[in-house]
């Protein structure tokens, strides 16, 4: 365990005011980007003085990085850039990380403090399912487990009947995958008759998508197993930036030697006290291939105390902003439906939002599956009184009318990575 991890706020203060004040001369003089943006907002890094200087600094958005796509907003030249991933993001060019072989080792050692944290050790054997590849999810569990000391099944996602035979003969006792995409193993478990709760694991680390309650709740029933929250992006690393622990659960460990966290109001831009809610902004402290200053993630969190460390916490992301949907001048997370639909125990957590505007109004279809469990079809009055009450439930909640379409288990297409919520078919503009 790193010392600083369990040492006091002074102590943690005093090594991010260090940090932060390297990281800011850093980015200043080796990335002609940040050398401009300081210029035009009038700072240098010698303002520094106290960490809530940072707020003088201008914002990062990802906007910036794909303005500099793919290597302009690297701080050291290419032959010391050992790794680099990419992501990508629903329109237009992916956002590039590079990594140093510090930033590989230092990445290495928060994943398995993520992993040691959520209550896995060197004697676990560890099965992966997020996707290797450019996707930051799959290599950073992969190396993180390694480093702690685990076995590491590294299986990646896809091919769901082979995971469920791995799971089943390589007897790990940690998985690491997408909350969507386990669900769909879980489904899979049942489909071959083989009862989940039964098998090796007794924890799971999910994260790279939003996840509510319900679907915890859902996962541990029917896994058996503890199901905690990771959160990380690839612009600040990848996995591994913040962790939920079993002693502090309900929100999650944001690892402060390494990341300074601000939130800010998404439409202001200015910072907000910590337990307001608001947008989560990151400094990277110690990262040398690609640091960022005051990157705007886009996730909406709030900043919360921590009641057995000194590093604070993030309350679980609930959304992005700019996955906010404005349903007839309504403000709509994905999340604040999901939570509506986990009301009504006979639906799973499998659904698709679909927006449409025939004319000049928005429609809403919430496509939601029964559970399995119901066991043969719903009769046509069960149906339309669950389609009633669901729909009822998302009106009382979000202050919405949908449509809500109760549809058989498996219908819905599974994601094997971060699920696809919303499907928006209204006219762009
Ligand atoms: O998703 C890194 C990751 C991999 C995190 C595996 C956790 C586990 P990106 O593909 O760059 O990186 O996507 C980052 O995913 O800004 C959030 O919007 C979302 N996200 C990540 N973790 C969580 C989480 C990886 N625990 C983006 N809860 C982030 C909610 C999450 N959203």
């Amino acid at each position: 365990m790193d010392m600083i991890e369990t040492g006091g706020v002074d102590e943690l203060r005093a090594l991010q005011l260090k940090r932060l004040r390297d990281a800011v001369r850093h980015a200043h003089d080796r990335i002609p980007h940040y050398r401009k943006a300081f210029a035009s907002a009038g700072v240098h890094p010698d303002d520094l003085h106290h960490l809530s200087d940072i707020a003088k600094f201008p914002l990062t958005t990802k906007e910036d990085l794909r303005q500099n796509y793919p290597y302009g907003m690297f701080a050291v030249p290419m032959e010391q850039i050992v790794r680099i991933h990419a992501s990508s993001g629903t329109t237009g060019k992916p956002t590039v990380a590079g990594y140093t072989k510090n930033d590989i080792e230092t990445w290495s050692r928060l994943m398995a403090r993520s992993i040691q944290a959520a209550g896995g050790s060197s004697n676990d054997t560890v099965h992966i399912a997020y996707g290797y590849g450019m996707f930051t999810g799959g290599l950073g569990a992969h190396y993180g487990a390694e480093h702690l000391g685990a076995a590491v099944i590294p299986v990646s996602g896809g091919f769901t009947d082979r995971q469920v035979q791995i799971i089943t003969d390589f007897r790990p006792d940690i998985i690491m995958v997408t909350p969507s995409y386990m669900l769909a193993i879980a489904d899979a478990f049942e489909r071959h008759g083989i009862d989940a709760r039964k098998s090796s694991l007794r924890l799971g680390l999910f994260g790279a998508e939003p996840w509510g309650e319900g679907i915890r709740t859902e996962i541990e029933q029917r896994m058996g197993i503890e199901a905690l929250d990771i959160y990380g992006l690839s612009e600040v690393m990848g996995p591994g930036v913040a962790q939920e622990c079993p002693e502090s659960k309900g929100a999650l460990t944001i690892w402060e030697d390494h990341f300074f966290p601000e939130i800010i109001n998404p439409d202001t831009g200015r910072p907000a006290a910590d337990g307001e809610p608001g947008e989560l902004v990151i400094t990277t402290l110690t990262k040398e291939g690609m640091p960022v200053i005051r990157y705007r993630t886009r996730d909406l969190t709030r900043l919360l105390p921590n009641p057995a460390r000194a590093m604070r916490r993030i309350a679980r992301i609930h959304g992005r902003s700019d996955d906010m949907l404005i349903i007839r001048g309504v403000n709509v997370f994905p999340s604040q439906i999901e939570a509506a639909l986990a009301l009504e125990d006979r639906l799973a957590p499998h659904y698709l939002i679909e927006l449409r505007r025939p004319g000049h109004m928005d429609e809403v279809d919430v496509v939601v599956e029964t559970r399995a469990i119901l066991g043969g079809k719903l009769s046509g009055a069960d149906l339309a009184g669950l389609e009633r009450s669901a729909a009822h439930q998302i009106k009382a909640f979000v202050g919405i009318t949908a449509t809500v379409r109760v549809v058989e288990p498996g219908t819905l297409e599974r994601s094997q990575g971060k699920a696809q919520r919303v499907l928006d078919l209204r006219p762009k503009g």
